[in-house]
This record gives C-alpha cells, sequence and structure tokens, in this order.
C-alpha cells in the first residue's frame, strides 16, 4: 500500500465528486489509509483554476465531513494536494495536456505509481473518456497499477451495457475495471456474509424449510426534486432495484464462496442471479407518485418535477417477486420493493421465517420469527422471537433482540465510497461488480423496462409520503 497514488476524478465538479468521493477521500487520508504520497486531479469541462477548485472542495468538506475530523492543518495539507484541470471528455489534446500536468504534479514520486480513474460522469461520455484516456496514453491495458472506476449507470439494458463493455475492454483489462455499487460498501451489506458464514446458527435455516418469504425494501422520504431529468429516463428500477437491491438479493441468497476472493464471491452471486426465474406479468407492480407531504414537506406530484413530462409513465415505485429456482429457495418468494416520496427513509432486508409445526403454543397468539436487517439508518438487526410474559398463567408475546451497530460498536460508521475507493486504490475487488454479474442483473430487467419504457405498463399511482400502492402488497 506503500505506491504513490494519482487519483483522477472525470467529472469533478460534479455533485457526486464534491460531496462524497472528495470528502471519503479526506476522511481516508486523515485516517492514515492512503498512501504518504498522493494527489487528486479533478477533469470537467468546467473552467475553473485550481485555488477556485481547491476552493470547492475545502466548502463541500466543510459540509459533509463531521467536524471532529476537520482538523485545519490536515484540511490545508488535503487541499493542497488536489489539481483541477478543464477539457473536452472528447478531446484526445486536453487529455494529453492533463497528462503533462499530472508528470509534473507527480515527478516527485517517480515512475512507480498507481493511476486510479475515477469516471463520475454522464453515460453519453463514457465512450469519448474512455478512448481519450487510451489514446492519450494516460492508462494501459493490463497494467495493474492502473485501474478505471465506472460509476452506474452501467448501461440502460443488456444490449447497451454489453456495448459499454466492449469500449471498456478496447482500454481495460477486466483485472483494472472496477464497476463501483456504493450499496456493496455499506456495513451492513458487508456484514451479510460475515453474519451468514461465521455463524453456525443460520447457515442450517437459511433455506426453503425454514423461511417463508425474504423481502427486501427500499424507500425513501425524498422527492426526485432537480433530478427529473436524469430520473425520466431511468426509473426506480434502473435506479436501485437492477444494482443496489439486486446485489442485495444475491447475498443474502448466494451459496457460501469457496474462498474469500473478488472471483469466488462474483462467481456465486452470479451463480445465483442466473437461477432467478423470468419476472411474471403479475409479479411486478409500478407505482408513480402524485402531490403528498414526505416528512413534513409538501412534494409536488412526479409529473409537476422539473424535467419530467406532463405525462410521464415513469417508476417511481416498484415492487417485484420472484423465485430462485435451486435446492435451497425454490418456492420462497423473493420480494424486492423500492420507492421514492415515501413515508421514511429505511433500507431492510426482512426475514419472514416459518411458525413451528405441531407447536403446543399454537393456540397462543404470536408470530413466527422474523429477522430485520437494517442497512439504514441505524445499520443494524432485530430479531423477532416469542417470549413468555413473566407472571402466572400461560401468555406469549413477540419480543425483539435489537442491535444496533451504535451500540454494539465503539467506531464511526465508515462511508460506502471511502471502503470502496481504498479497495479500488489498493486494486482490491472483492467489493465491486463482474461483468458477468451485470449483464445476469439486465437479462433480468430489460424484459420488463421494455414494457416500461414503451409506457405499456399499468401504473399505479400513490399519495407521495405513503407506502405505496396497496398492489404492491402482494398476497
Ligand atoms: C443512488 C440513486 O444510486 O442511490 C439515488 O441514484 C438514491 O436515487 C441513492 O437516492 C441512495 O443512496 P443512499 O446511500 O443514500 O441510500
Amino acid at each position: 500500500m506503500n505506491k504513490p497514488v494519482s487519483v483522477v476524478i472525470m467529472g469533478a465538479s460534479g455533485n457526486l465528486a464534491l460531496t462524497k468521493l472528495l470528502p471519503s477521500l479526506y476522511t481516508l487520508y486523515t485516517s492514515g489509509a492512503l498512501p504518504a504520497q498522493f494527489t487528486i486531479s479533478g477533469y470537467a469541462r468546467t473552467g475553473m483554476t485550481h485555488e477556485e477548485f481547491r476552493a470547492k472542495v475545502k466548502a463541500n468538506l466543510m459540509d459533509s465531513v463531521e467536524e471532529t475530523q476537520l482538523v485545519e492543518s490536515l484540511v490545508n495539507t488535503f487541499i493542497s494536494k488536489i489539481f483541477y484541470h478543464a477539457g473536452n471528455y472528447g478531446s484526445v489534446e486536453d487529455f494529453g495536456q492533463l497528462k503533462t500536468e499530472l508528470d509534473e504534479v507527480n515527478a516527485e514520486f517517480g515512475d512507480d505509481i498507481k493511476r486510479v480513474f475515477y469516471l463520475s460522469i454522464p453515460p453519453a461520455v463514457f465512450e469519448p473518456v474512455i478512448n481519450s484516456l487510451r489514446e492519450s496514453n494516460l492508462v494501459e491495458k493490463g497494467n495493474l497499477d492502473h485501474f478505471v472506476v465506472v460509476e452506474k449507470p452501467f448501461g440502460y439494458d443488456t444490449d447497451s451495457a454489453r456495448e459499454l463493455n466492449a469500449t471498456i475492454e478496447q482500454t481495460f483489462d477486466e483485472s483494472q475495471v472496477c464497476r463501483i455499487d456504493h450499496y456493496l460498501g455499506k456495513e451492513a451489506i458487508q456484514n451479510l456474509m460475515v453474519m451468514r458464514f461465521a455463524n453456525i446458527i443460520f447457515e442450517p435455516v437459511w433455506n426453503r424449510n425454514y423461511i417463508e418469504s425474504v423481502t427486501i425494501s427500499w424507500e425513501e422520504d425524498k422527492a426526485i426534486g432537480d433530478r427529473g431529468g436524469y430520473f425520466d429516463d431511468a426509473g426506480i428500477i434502473r435506479d436501485v432495484i437492477q444494482n443496489h437491491l439486486l446485489q442485495i438479493l444475491a447475498l443474502v441468497a448466494m451459496e457460501q464462496p469457496s474462498e474469500l476472493t473478488s472471483d469466488e464471491i462474483a462467481s456465486e452471486k452470479n451463480r445465483v442471479l442466473r437461477k432467478i426465474t423470468p419476472f411474471k406479468a403479475e409479479d411486478v407492480v409500478v407505482g408513480q407518485y402524485t402531490d403528498g407531504v414526505c416528512s413534513g414537506r409538501s412534494v409536488n406530484s412526479y409529473r409537476d418535477e422539473p424535467g419530467v413530462p406532463k405525462d410521464s409513465m415513469r417508476d417511481t415505485f416498484a415492487a417485484v417477486r420472484c423465485e430462485i429456482n435451486n435446492q435451497r429457495w425454490s418456492g420462497v418468494p423473493f420480494v424486492v420493493k423500492a420507492g421514492k416520496a415515501m413515508t421514511k427513509s429505511c433500507t431492510e432486508i426482512i426475514i419472514q421465517f416459518k411458525d413451528v409445526v405441531g407447536s403446543i403454543f399454537a393456540n397462543q397468539p404470536h408470530h413466527a420469527n422474523k429477522l430485520v436487517i437494517r442497512v439504514q439508518p441505524e445499520a443494524g438487526m432485530i430479531f423477532n422471537i416469542t417470549n413468555k410474559v413473566p407472571g402466572k398463567g400461560m401468555v406469549l408475546k413477540d419480543v425483539k433482540m435489537d442491535f444496533t451497530y451504535n451500540s454494539g460498536f465503539d467506531v464511526a460508521m465508515p462511508g460506502a465510497y471511502e471502503r470502496l475507493l481504498l479497495d479500488a486504490i489498493n486494486g482490491d475487488k472483492s467489493l465491486f461488480i463482474s461483468y458477468d454479474e451485470l449483464i445476469q442483473s439486465w437479462e433480468l430487467f430489460t424484459p420488463i423496462l421494455k414494457k416500461i419504457d414503451a409506457g405499456e405498463n399499468e401504473v399505479h399511482f400513490y399519495r407521495a409520503g405513503t407506502s405505496g400502492p396497496e398492489e404492491a402488497d402482494f398476497k
């Protein structure tokens, strides 16, 4: 981890770079996780000097990083390692100038240096950027000191994902490509494998004999706001289900990888994704919010958001019920639900167990066990079990065994991007998406997306601030 590193952020003037990537790099720097010698260069079309960019980064650090971590001397040193280069994405000449500048600012690092290019750019400029990186000799195919981090969307459907990959392949080997899904950097998601495979109690019951259903639920109490232009093209399935939530499903349902390596993990995730049966029409319910109130704030109807056509049929909510056709899961419904402008912001995995057969307590009101793995807010796990109410007689009650990371660990929860950026710098790909998984996830969703894109799918309207359309409560 001692080699010097030069991180280049393409799309550096954008929101993701300023509010997530640079603050995460700062936190990595203050915790000593970055190599002693590093620089961060921003590249984008907006004309700006180094100083203007540094001022922006600093202002965003003040907003995004916890006050206790904002030590003036550290902020100043970090900022001094940041550079900015304005240029066009398709201009080999501009990329050539970037190379000259990188060679200058990294001159004291010598030749043995890592380069990480983070593409936080719109899909339309992916191809020009990747080609410019190659043609300006900023990267070398097969060089394991050169990595590219690719942000979603990785395509729009199966065909476009294949095309995008073909473009990437001209410049990088698969071993140099980190397709980022920031949900895989969240602690509660990373813990899924540990929980399942490092505890003896879960594996024996983690199957169709004991589990009634699995629900992966994602809600956000925010409306689309100024992201209408992007969102009306994408919809909630492309925005969070096809990537973040399907990854969670794969980690919940996959078999134990033979080793903790990126190849083995990716191959087990892919194996289980391939066993998901194609979605039936009645198993996909999509919705769109109308006006309402989300967490005390009035929200316009989706069709009245800026950038959204008045007759948009776009999904701001979707629920998908699917089955995994293998020995472990056959017959167990997996429901994946996601919605914008809902009652609350919460991501949970709900494992509903079956009830005890032939229990002597069958006539007492109680519920079957339920394990809720909460990803956010307040990551943790809640296990619902049946208990006797203290006192005379035999009265049963459901109680909760409640574990939160805050109560269980005396450490700050790292942000998802911190871990993933560090892994990309270290060339550890275990938390990134492989090409096979990517294509498999598009294959699952492309047929239904085509129908939604064509406005052929029924859209169920729900009021902003509610829990989505009733039709999504699969019975
Ligand atoms: C992004 C989506 O990938 O994830 C957003 O584009 C969504 O629409 C966001 O709000 C949610 O991420 P997090 O980490 O806030 O749960």
